[in-house]
This record gives C-alpha cells, structure tokens and sequence, in this order.
C-alpha cells in the first residue's frame, strides 16, 4: 500500500502529517495531535524524531518499575514497527535515543504525569514516577507514524501531562459472566491504554463465585458453577434456561499472575469479595452461613436474591476473615471491595440469631446490622493496613470510619459521603453503567439490560458535583466505568459496551475540566479507535 509522508511541509501555518492506511499513523493538523485522553499541553514542533537501526531506549533511573515501563515501550515497538530496540542502562551518549529519565519534584507533572519531548535525534519522556513515564509511552504510542514501508517516527512536540483524579478505574463481573485470564489481561491492557490505573474485579456473586480460597474448597467447586443461564431477557415470559452448567474460577497462581501483569502495566486490581448479600453462590458451598440453613444453590435467575451471609452467626465473620486473609496475600492494592450493595433484610428480620445480634448490640435495626457486619471488616483491614470500599449502600445505617464510598446510584451516597469527610469514587448509573444501551435503535444492538447511555453522556460527566463543600472536593478521588454482565457473555461484546464509552470516560478522569470539549474529543477519537483496531479490540463505531 503506498504511504503519503509529507515531512516539514508548510502550508500557511499549518503542518499535516499524512500517515499510512494501515491505520497506526497521527493524522495532525491544525496544530493539535490526536492524543486521548487530552494532555494538559501539547506544542507541536516541526521536527521529526525518526526511529533508526541504531536507536535505543536509554534509562535514565535506578527504579525497576522504570524497567518494566522500558521493556513494555520494547514490546509495543517491536510489535508495531518490527524493530527491536536495545534498553541500556545510564550512560553513553547513544546517537539516536529514546530516553526514560526519572526525575525528582517536577511537582507541575505530580505523581502520574510525564513530559514528553519529541526533537530530532532524541526522544525524552520524563516522569517523577514509573507510572508517569508510562504514560508518556501511551502517549508516544498514539503518535508513532509510519513514514514509508519500513520506516516509522514520531513527529516533533512538547507535552506536559498530569491526570486530573487518582482513581480512573474500569470494573468487570466475572460472576454473571465468566472470562478467562487471557481476556482479563487483554482488559488490562485497554485500561492502561487509556492512562486508566484501576481494575476493579468483581470476583463474587449470587450466579457464581470466581477465585479459588484453599481453605473453603467448596466455594469454588460448588460456588463456581450454576446448573443453567436464562435465555434472553430477565422480563421474557415465559422465562427458559439453556440447561448446561455454567462456571469457571481462577486459580490463586493466575490470580498472580494477573495481579503481576497489571503491576507491569501500572494498574492496581482492586478485589470485590461481597457481603453480605450477593452471595448466593457461597451459600450454596456453605449453607450453614446463611439465616436459614439451606440448602441453597448457586443463582440461575439474574436480579437481587434474598439469601445472603446471616449476620448473627459468629462463623460467618470467621469465615469471611479467612477469606480475605487469603485474598490480602494475593492483592497488594490498598483499596479492598466488599460490595455492601443490594442485601435485602427480609432473612434477617425472620432469623433468631440476626435478631439476637441486634438487641445485644444495641442496633436499632437491620440497616444498623448491616452497618455493624460492614464496621466489622473496615476493622479488620484497617489493621492489616488496608482500606474498605463499598458499594453506596454501606451509608446505610452509618458509614464505618475508614470507610471509602463507591458510589453508583447517582452520586447523591458520594455527596453525602464525601461531605461527610470520606473518600469517594463516582460509577453513578446515569453515566457509567456501560452495561447500558449505547443507542436508542436498541433493535440493532445486542441484547442489554436496559437504559440508554450514549457516548456523549459519558462525556459529560463531572464525577465532582456542585454540591460537596469546597474543602471536601478532594475527597473525590475519581470515577469508574462498570461493567456488569448479564447480558455480556463473550469477551467481544465486553470490549463493544466499553469501547468507545470508556475512550470518553478516559478524558473524564485524566484530562483537566478547560481541556474537555466533546466536539474536540471527537475530532481526536478517530484515530484512538484505530489503535484499538490495530490491537485487536472490537469497538462500537460512534
Ligand atoms: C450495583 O450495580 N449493584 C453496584
Ligand atoms: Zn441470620
């Protein structure tokens, strides 16, 4: 195929960079690259960094993780360009580099942001942090042109970048749905391509309990599997099952290995064990943890169950604590979900020993129940130097102390937590279910579970509302795109309901509120959608 470069050509002011069709190249014009999520700044230079034979990636920095960012930077040439370049450690002056320098209190980048400097023998990203430079590495992935048939570069700029909030984090339910660890990792390379740092695996649920605890064997070997899986939609009449057992767990040796794989791409897996309801699947292992004994089997039925841990047997808590003992020793994130949401009382309110709990507690009811099993485990992970997040419903009744709030049936359980002095991250339905219709022609798109979020409502959203004082707004530390799976059973239709909306919320969480300009985002989000083509992903074309 022939390739266009027009290299330094000037026309009024305006340099265009005209790349291949195989769809890798900037197309930039005006001024502006198309970067996504939008940097902080960018100046264009009309110069060009050209990769030669002899270039090499030159580290500037004793840190491992530096190391790791060089060596992704290897892979991703080598896989785009076919060329691979040498790391060297500090030192020598290398004719033609790419240099990954670390540096100490540049506080205008903070911890995750990065400089970039394109000039013509030399390629430098700077970073306080390893994740900076990392995300100097996606940047220069999306800017990577292709000159002629053999050749590729980078065209001449300035950037400074910093993200706008600490947690930009996407979600996935492994319950509904179950996915392999081939195409957990795929996910986490998404995340890290949109400068997003946050998994959040939603390991536990009613249809399915998904990682392996050594201890309780039977929460996976009865907890992972479910008889059958409704056909078509929850509100279908007749409802009918498709007969055939459905299930699947991750081992603890591939939860590590998932876990070392986002490390290298600078994402933190944030684990969600549930309790007390959602639990359905854990109870069908061991129906002694529930109010009224069982038996129980693993959910076939999507929908809120109303089976969930009883909160007056002591054994419950014990169990519960061996169980995240467990997943303590394979998740290093600070950050531990224990869902909280959706547990209806009604087996509470009819158990004697929940009953019991109550009344030698002083509680006043079972949202205070619910409240003291949640204050329960902000404890105990608060002493094993971990923090609690739960889903809004652990408002409920009183937020536990360290507890942080996710907040998703709106962000009004945000507000309140946050102007209660409380960390929050944002995932309200409104504009980060991606579980939702991304078009009203629902005729034409695949079976959801209902809603309508289109690409531009995601856009626009501004995870810190009005309303949280000024001096609470940093309690805000982000917002999250969920993705729940009841309708979403291959990994091509996950990759459709994120794609492009998670492109969108990308920009939410990293780019600055001047920055954000959906028209403009547009115009840059052809090229994004390329890259993701290149790299395999299925999107939905806006
Ligand atoms: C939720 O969507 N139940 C958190
Ligand atoms: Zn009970």
């Amino acid at each position: 195929m022939k390739k266009y470069f027009l290299y330094g050509v000037m026309f009024v002011g305006l340099v265009l960079w005209t790349a291949g069709c195989n769809g890798s190249g900037v197309q930039n014009s005006g001024g502006e690259l198309k970067i996504v999520p939008r940097p902080v700044s960018v100046k264009t230079l009309n110069t060009f960094f050209a990769l030669k034979e002899n270039t090499v990636i030159r580290l500037q920095s004793e840190d491992d993780a530096v190391y790791d960012a060089a060596e992704y930077l290897q892979n991703m040439l080598q896989e785009k360009t076919g060329q691979q370049l040498e790391i060297l450690p500090a030192g020598g002056r290398p004719d033609s580099r790419i240099v990954l320098r670390q540096v100490n209190g540049d506080e205008e980048i903070g911890n995750e942001g990065y400089r970039l400097k394109v000039a013509e023998d030399e390629l430098v990203i700077i970073g306080n942090s390893a994740a900076g430079i990392f995300y100097g590495v996606q940047t220069l992935r999306q800017m990577l042109t292709k000159t002629d048939e053999n050749s590729w570069g980078a065209p001449g700029a300035e950037i400074v970048d910093a993200p706008r909030f600490s947690w930009r984090g996407m979600h996935l339910d492994v319950g509904r749905s179950f996915f392999s660890v081939s195409f957990i990792k795929k996910y986490i390379d998404l995340i890290a391509m949109h400068k997003m740092n946050t998994f959040h695996w939603h390991l536990t649920e009613d249809h399915g309990w998904r990682i392996e605890i050594k201890k309780y064997p039977l929460l996976t070997e009865v907890g992972a599997y479910r008889d059958e899986s409704l056909i078509g939609h929850y509100r279908d009449q007749p409802r009918t099952y498709d007969g055939k057992r459905y299930g699947g767990f991750y081992t603890q040796e591939e939860v590590k290995e998932v876990v070392e794989y986002a490390r290298k791409r600078f994402v933190n897996v944030v684990p969600e064990i549930e309790m007390p309801g959602h639990s359905r699947a854990a109870l069908a292992a061991y129906p002694e943890l529930s109010c009224t004994g069982g038996p129980h089997s693993v959910a076939k039925l999507w929908g809120v169950h109303e089976e969930i841990f009883c909160a007056g047997n002591d054994k419950t808590f014990t169990v519960l604590e061996d169980v995240m003992t467990e997943v303590l020793a394979l998740f290093p994130s600070e950050f531990i979900h224990v869902g909280g949401d959706e547990a209806p009382k009604k087996r509470w309110e009819a158990c004697e020993k929940c009953q019991r709990r109550i009344k030698d507690n002083g509680l006043k009811d079972e949202h205070e129940l619910q409240s003291y099993f949640i204050k329960h485990f902000d404890k105990f992970l608060d002493e094993r130097g971990r923090r609690l997040i739960g889903w809004d419903e652990i408002l409920e009744g009183g937020l536990a102390a360290g507890a942080t709030v996710m907040s998703w049936r709106g962000t009004e359980g945000g507000i309140t937590a946050a102007n209660a002095g409380h960390d929050v991250v944002m995932t309200p339905t409104t504009h980060v279910y991606f579980d939702y219709y991304q078009s009203e022609d629902q005729e034409n798109e695949p079976l959801a579970i209902g809603g309508f979020l289109p690409l531009d409502k995601v856009y626009s959203f501004d995870p810190v509302p009005e309303n949280i004082a000024e001096d609470k707004k940093h309690h805000i530390l982000g917002a999250q795109g969920n993705v729940w799976t009841e309708y979403i059973t291959t990994p091509e239709a996950v990759e459709y309901m994120a794609l492009p909306r998670m492109t969108a919320l990308s920009e939410v969480v990293w780019t600055t509120e001047e920055g954000r300009d959906f028209d403009n985002f547009r115009k840059r989000l052809d090229n994004f959608l390329l890259l993701l083509k290149d790299n395999g992903y299925t999107y939905r074309q806006p």
